[in-house]
């Protein structure tokens, strides 16, 4: 980050008029750290000023809300295909004035995400042609930025005809190293005049194309060129003490996090103790409490999160499952490889991990001292145990405690 942060000064100073654009899947993995991790990144990128950002699929990774959020800080995020409700998240295009020529970027996603988290991604071919129209009556030449695989692009760019430049981005993509920006697309015959590049994944290279352009006919690609951000590069010093800043603050918080794990684990043979066992065990034996539990909004607190389009934000989904990546609770690493489902705020999430079970009254008491710590006042502003617990006790006839 501090080389590229160099490096984008120092093209400023060949050009201070260059656009800064990212073809998307800039975002990291799940979880909660990474996710820390992606906003830093987002507020680096703010800073450094981009033009535009298109949409990776990795994007949703931390569910749409915080992707809205980012744009709301002032990422200037473009995509024509992406709808939720109907409407576009994003607008399709941005325009930009450079040595008085308009031009026009617009971003599209070919690449389906892993949670769609209540959004929806049209298809790239219709909705691009679309966006491509009104940008074409507004501007002297359009970049397009195609988030998608080579693939993808070649079977869409037919119907994007008056596209100057194309700049493709894809993170999963296998990719050697590489030593220019330009991609290799199978040669088309059609496809030749559309100029297509593509700087790599991760963040480590910088591409650079300058363009030449005469009104109303398509610009010349005068020249491209790699910045590879790996050794040669000096580090930006100030971009290095936030880094810096950045990281023991990560160290903090990855303690934090592995605290919990850490405590249910034996010192000496780091065995672990205590372990979330889900609501099919307690079935077996207190099957009579199970009817009214399910049909209760604690068992369908992940639901809730979906209705808004956040069942993938760790924020949200440390409270509304059970055991929030404690061992053997909810991870959302592991939820699609058929580990059980904790989803939803379970007999645990009150009682604690199922290995705790006791039968002298602690294991009730355990739960009668946890509400707190969901109903905090932030979310449970109006809590009041009694009032609570008399709509959610185990029986219909409020247990008297
Ligand atoms: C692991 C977190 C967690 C714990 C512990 C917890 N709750 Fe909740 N509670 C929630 C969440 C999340 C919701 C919102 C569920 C929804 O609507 O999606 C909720 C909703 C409720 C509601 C409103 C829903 C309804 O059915 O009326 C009541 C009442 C409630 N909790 C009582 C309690 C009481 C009493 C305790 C302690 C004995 C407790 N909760 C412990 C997370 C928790
Ligand atoms: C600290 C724990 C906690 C966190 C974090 C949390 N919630 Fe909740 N949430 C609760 C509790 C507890 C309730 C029930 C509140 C009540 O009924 O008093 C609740 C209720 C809700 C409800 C139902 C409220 C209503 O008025 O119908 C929604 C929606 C909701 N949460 C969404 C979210 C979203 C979205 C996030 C993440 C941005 C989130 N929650 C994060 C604990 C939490
Ligand atoms: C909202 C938090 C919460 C959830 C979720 C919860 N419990 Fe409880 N549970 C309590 C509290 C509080 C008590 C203590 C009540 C008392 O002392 O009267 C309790 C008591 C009990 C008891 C002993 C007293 C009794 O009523 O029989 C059993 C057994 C029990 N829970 C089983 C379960 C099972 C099984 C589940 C899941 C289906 C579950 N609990 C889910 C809060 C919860
Ligand atoms: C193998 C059978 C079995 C399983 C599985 C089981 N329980 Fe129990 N549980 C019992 C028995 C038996 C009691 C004692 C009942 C009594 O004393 O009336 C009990 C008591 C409890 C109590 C009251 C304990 C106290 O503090 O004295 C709670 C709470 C409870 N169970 C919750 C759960 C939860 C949550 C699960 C799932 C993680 C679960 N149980 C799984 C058999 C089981």
């Amino acid at each position: 980050m501090a080389r590229r942060a160099t490096a984008i000064r120092e093209q400023r100073a060949i050009d201070p008029r260059l656009l800064l654009l990212s073809a998307g899947d800039f975002s990291g993995a799940q979880g909660i750290i990474e996710m820390y991790r992606s906003r830093f990144l987002v507020r680096t990128m703010i800073e450094a000023g981009f033009d535009a950002v298109a949409v990776g699929e990795r994007e949703l990774t931390y569910g749409i809300r915080t992707l809205k959020s980012y744009a709301e800080d002032g990422l200037p995020i473009i995509c024509a295909n992406l709808y939720q409700d109907g409407t576009r998240v994003f607008p399709p295009f941005v325009i930009k004035r450079i040595r008085g020529a308009k031009v026009g970027v617009i971003a599209l996603l070919g690449e389906r995400p892993r949670d769609l988290d209540g959004v929806e991604v049209r298809d790239p071919a219709i909705e691009g042609r679309d966006a491509l129209e009104k940008a074409l009556r507004e501007c002297d030449c359009v970049i397009l930025l195609a988030h998608m695989g080579r693939e993808r692009l070649l079977e869409i760019l037919p119907s994007l005809e008056g596209v100057d430049v194309v700049i493709r981005g894809h993170g999963r993509e296998e990719e050697k190293d590489r030593e220019s920006c330009v991609d290799t697309l199978a040669s088309s015959s059609e496809l030749a005049e559309v100029p297509v590049f593509f700087a790599g994944k991760y963040g480590k290279n910088l591409g650079v194309v300058a363009l030449a352009g005469i009104r109303g006919k398509r610009p010349l690609v005068v020249e491209s060129a790699f910045v590879n951000l790996g050794g040669s590069v000096a580090g930006d010093s100030a971009m290095a003490k936030e880094l810096a800043a950045y990281h023991s603050e990560e160290r903090l918080k990855r303690r934090e996090l592995q605290l919990s794990r850490t405590l249910a684990r034996d010192a000496s043979t780091g065995k672990i103790l205590d372990r979330y066992l889900g609501i099919e065990i307690c079935r077996r034996c207190h099957g009579e409490l199970m009817p009214r539990f399910v049909s209760g909004r604690h068992f369908r607190a992940v639901e809730t999160l979906r209705q808004r389009g956040e069942a993938a934000n760790p924020e949200c989904l440390a409270c509304h499952t059970t055991g929030y990546r404690r061992p053997g609770g909810y991870d959302p690493a592991t939820e699609k490889e058929g580990a059980p489902y904790m989803l939803g705020v379970q007999c645990e999430g009150c009682h604690g991990p199922g290995t705790t079970h006791a039968r002298d009254g602690s294991y009730a008491k355990a739960a009668r001292e946890s509400c707190r710590t969901c109903h905090t006042s932030k979310w449970s502003p109006d809590f009041d145990f009694q009032t609570y617990w008399s709509r959610v006790s185990h029986r219909e006839r409020a247990d008297s405690i």
